[in-house]
C-alpha cells in the first residue's frame, strides 16, 4: 500500500469520526424526491442510507413518487391534474399512484437487500419495513376545486415507527395514508417525512431534491458569486419565505423550503435540502464540516446575536480571564465599548457566555475575527461553531472573501473548521503595522465560498 494512501486515508478517516459519534443513536426522515429514483440514483442511495445507518443513526425512509404516477398516467393517455401545486387524485390518478407505488416499493426492498461482495453493501443487513403509519384526511374542495383521493396527514402513529427503529429496521413510508373508514389518499412525500420528522421530534430532516439547495441570493441566477448558502438560521429562512411567490414546482425556491422551516418550527432542530444529482451528497452533508446542500437550522435566535453598547461589561467579564492568561490580547474598555457592533455575542437568560468581533478591512476583501470566547463552563457544546458561523455569515453579507484569525494556542481548532496557515506577510497592510512580532502569533484564514 502507498505510503500516500496512508497519509491520506488515515487524517480523513479521523476527521469524520466526530460526526459517527455525533450521530450515533439519533434518527433522521430522509424524503427522496421520485425524480432521483427515475434518473437511476436508488443503488447509491441505497448504499449510502446502508451505510449511515450501520453507523446507527435510525432512519425513516420516504419516497416521493411524482414522474412515476405521471408515467403511469401517461401510458394510460391520461393527463396529470394540479391545483395549487397539488395533484387532483382522481380515480385514475388514484390507481396510477398505487401501482407506482407499489413497483417502487420493490425497487427500493430490493436496493437495500445488495450484498454482492466487494461491493458497498457487502456485509449489510438493512431490514426495510413499511406499515399503514399514516392516517389521512382528505384534502377536500379547495377554491371551489374537489382533490378527490389527494389527502392530507392526520395522525403518524409515532410509536409504531419508533418500535420498528428501535428494533434496528429502516421505515419505508410511501406517500399514501389511510382514513379510518378504510379510504386511501394520496398524499405528498413533502408533507408524509415532514409530519413524520415532528412527530418523532427527528434529529433532522433531509429532503434530497432536484435543487441543489438555497442560493444566497435566491433570485440570481447560478453563479460564483451566487453560491449555495449551507447554513441558513430559521428566522431567515422565514423571512425568505415571506417574500417568495407560492411554489408551484418542485423547483421553485419556496417548495422545500417551506416544508424545512416548518419542521424547524415544530422542533425539529436541522432540516436539509440537497442535491441527488451529486454522488454522495448524503455523505457530504452528514459526515463532513461545511456540507453541500442548505440546512434550515433552528440556532434559537433569541440568544445568538449582534452587541449593542448595553453588553460591553458582560463582554469584558467574558474575555478578562483569557487576556490574563495571554491566550487573548488586552483590549480596553473603551476600544470594546467603540466597537461595540462589530462583536456577535450569544446570551442566555440574561448572561453572555459566548463572544467574537469582526473588524473588516474591505480595501483586501478580508476581516478579522478577534477575541472569539465561549466561558468555559459552556465549552465544547458546539457554541464556538455558531458563532463563527454567524461571523461568516456577517463577513459574506459585507461582501467579503474571506476571514482571518491571529492565534497563538487555539490552531487546531481553527484548522478543523477550515482555515489554513498564512504568513503574516499575507495580512492587509493595515493589519501588518499592527502586527506584534514578538507575539509569534499564527495567521489562519478561511476563504468563504
Ligand atoms: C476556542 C473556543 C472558542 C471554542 O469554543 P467551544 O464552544 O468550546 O467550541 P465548540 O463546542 O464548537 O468546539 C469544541 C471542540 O473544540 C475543541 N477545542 C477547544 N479548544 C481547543 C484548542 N485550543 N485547540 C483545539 N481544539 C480545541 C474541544 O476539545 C472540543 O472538541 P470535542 O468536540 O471533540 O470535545 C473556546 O475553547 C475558548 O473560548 N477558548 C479560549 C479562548 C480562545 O482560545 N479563543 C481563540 C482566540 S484566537
Amino acid at each position: 500500500m502507498s505510503a500516500v494512501f496512508n497519509f491520506t486515508f488515515v487524517p480523513w478517516f479521523r476527521s469524520v469520526a466526530p460526526y459517527i459519534h455525533l450521530h450515533r443513536g439519533k434518527t433522521f426522515v430522509v424524503g427522496i424526491a421520485g425524480e432521483a429514483i427515475a434518473a437511476g440514483k436508488l443503488p447509491h442511495l441505497a448504499q449510502d442510507l446502508a451505510l449511515i445507518q450501520s453507523m446507527g443513526v435510525k432512519i425513516v425512509l420516504v419516497h416521493g413518487f411524482r414522474p412515476q404516477v405521471n408515467e403511469q398516467l401517461a401510458a394510460k393517455g391520461h393527463q396529470a391534474k394540479y391545483s395549487h401545486g397539488m395533484r387532483i387524485t382522481d380515480t385514475v390518478a388514484l390507481d396510477c399512484a398505487q401501482e407506482a407505488a407499489g413497483q417502487l416499493r420493490y425497487e427500493i426492498e430490493a436496493a437495500f437487500s445488495q450484498g454482492l461482495p466487494n461491493t458497498p453493501m457487502a456485509g449489510s443487513t438493512v431490514r426495510v419495513i413499511s406499515g399503514n403509519f399514516i392516517t389521512a384526511r382528505p384534502v377536500g374542495v379547495v377554491d371551489g376545486v374537489d382533490f378527490k383521493h389527494s389527502g392530507m396527514v392526520r395522525k403518524v402513529d409515532t410509536a409504531g415507527i419508533k418500535r420498528t427503529l428501535d428494533f434496528g429496521a429502516m421505515v419505508l413510508l410511501s406517500p399514501f395514508g389511510f382514513s379510518p373508514t378504510g379510504e386511501a389518499f394520496n398524499l405528498t412525500m413533502e408533507e408524509v417525512a415532514t409530519s413524520v420528522a415532528i412527530e418523532l421530534q427527528a434529529d433532522k430532516l433531509i429532503f434530497l431534491t432536484e435543487i441543489p439547495g438555497i442560493r444566497t441570493s435566491p433570485d440570481q441566477p447560478e453563479s460564483e458569486d451566487n453560491p449555495i448558502d449551507t447554513e441558513l438560521p430559521l428566522a431567515a429562512a422565514e423571512k425568505l419565505l415571506a417574500q417568495l411567490p407560492n411554489p408551484l414546482q418542485p423547483t421553485d425556491t419556496a417548495f422545500y423550503l417551506q416544508h424545512c422551516v416548518k419542521a424547524c418550527k415544530s422542533g425539529v432542530e436541522r432540516s436539509h435540502i440537497l442535491p441527488f444529482a451529486v454522488d454522495g451528497s448524503l455523505l457530504l452533508e452528514i459526515y463532513v464540516h461545511d456540507g453541500i446542500g442548505t440546512m434550515v437550522i433552528d440556532e434559537k435566535l433569541e440568544s445568538l446575536r449582534e452587541a449593542t453598547a448595553d453588553d460591553v461589561g458582560g463582554i469584558l467579564q467574558l474575555i478578562e480571564p483569557f487576556e490574563k492568561d495571554g491566550t487573548l490580547v488586552k483590549r480596553d474598555r473603551t476600544e470594546i465599548e467603540r466597537d461595540a457592533d462589530h462583536y456577535t455575542v450569544i446570551e442566555h437568560d440574561g448572561v453572555i457566555f459566548g463572544c467574537a468581533a469582526l473588524y473588516p478591512y474591505p480595501e483586501a476583501k478580508t476581516a478579522e475575527m478577534a477575541a472569539l470566547t465561549v466561558s468555559p463552563h459552556s465549552q465544547s457544546q458546539g457554541d464556538g461553531e455558531r458563532i463563527l458561523k454567524r461571523i461568516e455569515q456577517r463577513a459574506r453579507l459585507a461582501g467579503l472573501d474571506s476571514i482571518f484569525v491571529l492565534t497563538t494556542r487555539t490552531m487546531h481548532w481553527f484548522i478543523k473548521r477550515g482555515f489554513v496557515q498564512a504568513d503574516p506577510e499575507w495580512l492587509p497592510e493595515a493589519r501588518k503595522r499592527k502586527y506584534n512580532i514578538n507575539r509569534k502569533s499564527q495567521v489562519l484564514v478561511k476563504k468563504l465560498s
